[in-house]
């Protein structure tokens, strides 16, 4: 079996020092200026690109149950996370029609479990039977003007999420005025709000509850709305420009079927029908698994990271080969990153941005930091963790490619992604139990 470049950390004793004694110190809270301690301390630039606009690292909260409410925001900005992407907003027409009205549930109870990889790797997940948000649209519009304004300060990005009409199988037309009413009343919010003049990055939700819905079913469907949802987007937005990601889920046909999609997208969509950039990928659907009475929930954890990263290995090894077209749009990889490491592994297949929901909802022993907010605590493993943080890997990486040091993570992710600088025959890492 050829080794891998993750299977052990290379550093030398002083940066080995300098990082336990970093964990230590910063268990009592993160240094105020994060990126530029790290600069100054270890020559390493953690800044990125997220859907067109800079962030000064690459750590964000991925759509979710973390990020509906203003207060949520505030903290995370705070304790210096990256960016933040709102939870999923179920589009609407001028008239309040929702075709997706099922996905608008108000649900809060959520469980933070233990779940063991089918290799027996320990890992988290967490179970709900929640969807999208489930308050009214002005409400929602409120919020996210709220919370683009709370992240200004902080130069952290805060996006909406949206869930717009996708036709079931055999249903021919796409109720378009749920796109036009609700791009452009989130970009009016944009406007208002985000000083900066980067077009309004959105995040286009399929969700893994898809995945046990008869509207994904079929393939030939899924692989429909992959194609046209970013056309619809655009045109909607227009003239206005708006820079579209669409979250990639994990549909319930394997792996095969998963690189269909990203090359689906990468091969038929050109112009403005291809997305500006990719999230990989949301939750596992376990059909048979009960909750809350509800049959069938979606889980992350170790299953999720090894199907994900073996799907992109994959597709980058086809590029290499030169099998497929090489896909150039920006990745942000989520998806069980739970340490440095797992964010390393991401980059390794081209991912620029890790955004993060389950790990940082812990139970507070599981993080070595013993005071100040979830985000903080999990930032504070995320990077500095002596064996298992980003900074470390990072280091590490650089090392082994030989990367300027004046490289950013953007810059790092770019080379990662780029079919001739890739090494051949790599095998999958395996993540570490945590
Ligand atoms: C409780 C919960 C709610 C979520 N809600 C959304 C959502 O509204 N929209 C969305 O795109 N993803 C949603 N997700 C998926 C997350 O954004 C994330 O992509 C996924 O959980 C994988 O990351 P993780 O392993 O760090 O949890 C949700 C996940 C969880 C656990």
């Amino acid at each position: 079996m050829t080794s891998h470049v993750l299977d052990s950390l290379n550093l030398d004793a002083r940066e080995s020092a300098a990082l336990a004694a970093d964990y230590e110190r910063f268990r009592e809270g993160l240094p105020a200026r994060l990126e530029e301690y790290v600069r100054d301390s270890y020559r390493l630039d953690l800044s990125s690109e997220y859907g067109g606009l800079a962030v000064k690292n690459p750590f964000g909260k991925a759509s979710g149950q973390l990020s509906l409410n203003t207060g949520q925001v505030r903290r995370d900005a705070e304790d210096g996370l990256g960016f933040a992407v709102l939870k999923t907003i179920i589009a609407e027409d001028e008239r309040g029609g929702q075709s997706m009205s099922e996905w608008a549930v108000h649900e809060t109870r959520m469980l933070v479990e233990r779940i063991k990889g089918s290799d027996g790797t320990q890992g988290w997940t967490v179970t709900w039977k929640g969807r999208g948000w489930y308050d009214t649209f002005e409400k929602y519009l409120e919020f996210f003007g709220e919370a683009v304004g709370a992240g200004v300060a902080a130069r952290m990005p805060v996006v909406p999420s949206c869930k717009y009409h996708l036709p079931r199988p055999g249903e021919a037309g796409w109720k378009t005025g749920e796109y036009e009413y609700t791009t452009r009343r989130l970009l009016d919010v944009w406007e208002k709000s985000w000083p900066g003049r980067e077009p309004m990055p959105i995040e286009k939700d399929f969700s893994p509850t898809l995945a046990g819905s008869d509207r994904a079913a079929e393939s030939q469907t899924i692989i429909r709305w992959l194609t046209q949802v970013t056309g619809l987007i655009r045109r909607a937005a227009a003239p206005r420009p708006v820079s579209i990601g669409l979250k990639f889920f994990n549909a319930v046909f394997g792996e095969d079927f998963q690189l269909e999609m990203l090359r689906a997208v990468n091969e038929e969509c050109t112009g403005e029908e291809a997305p500006d950039f990719h999230v990989y990928a949301n939750r596992l659907f376990d059909a048979e698994r009960e909750f809350g009475g509800v049959r069938g929930v979606a889980y992350g954890g170790p299953d999720l990271s090894a199907r994900n990263l073996s799907v992109l290995a994959r597709l980058r090894a086809l590029e290499q080969a030169g099998e497929v077209k090489a896909c150039r749009a920006p990745l942000s990889a989520t998806g069980n990153i739970t340490s440095g490491r797992a964010a390393a592994a991401y980059l390794l297949r081209g991912a620029s941005t890790f955004q993060i929901h389950t790990y940082f909802q812990l139970p507070s022993r599981e993080y070595a930091m013993r005071s100040g907010g979830k985000t903080a605590r999990a930032l504070h493993e995320l990077y500095f963790n002596p064996e298992a943080g980003l900074v470390a890997w990072l280091l590490h990486l650089r090392r082994a490619f030989g990367w300027p040091e004046d490289w950013n993570v953007k810059r790092m992710a770019d080379f990662c992604a780029e079919p001739s600088n890739r090494v051949r025959g790599e095998r999958e890492p395996a993540l570490p139990a945590r």
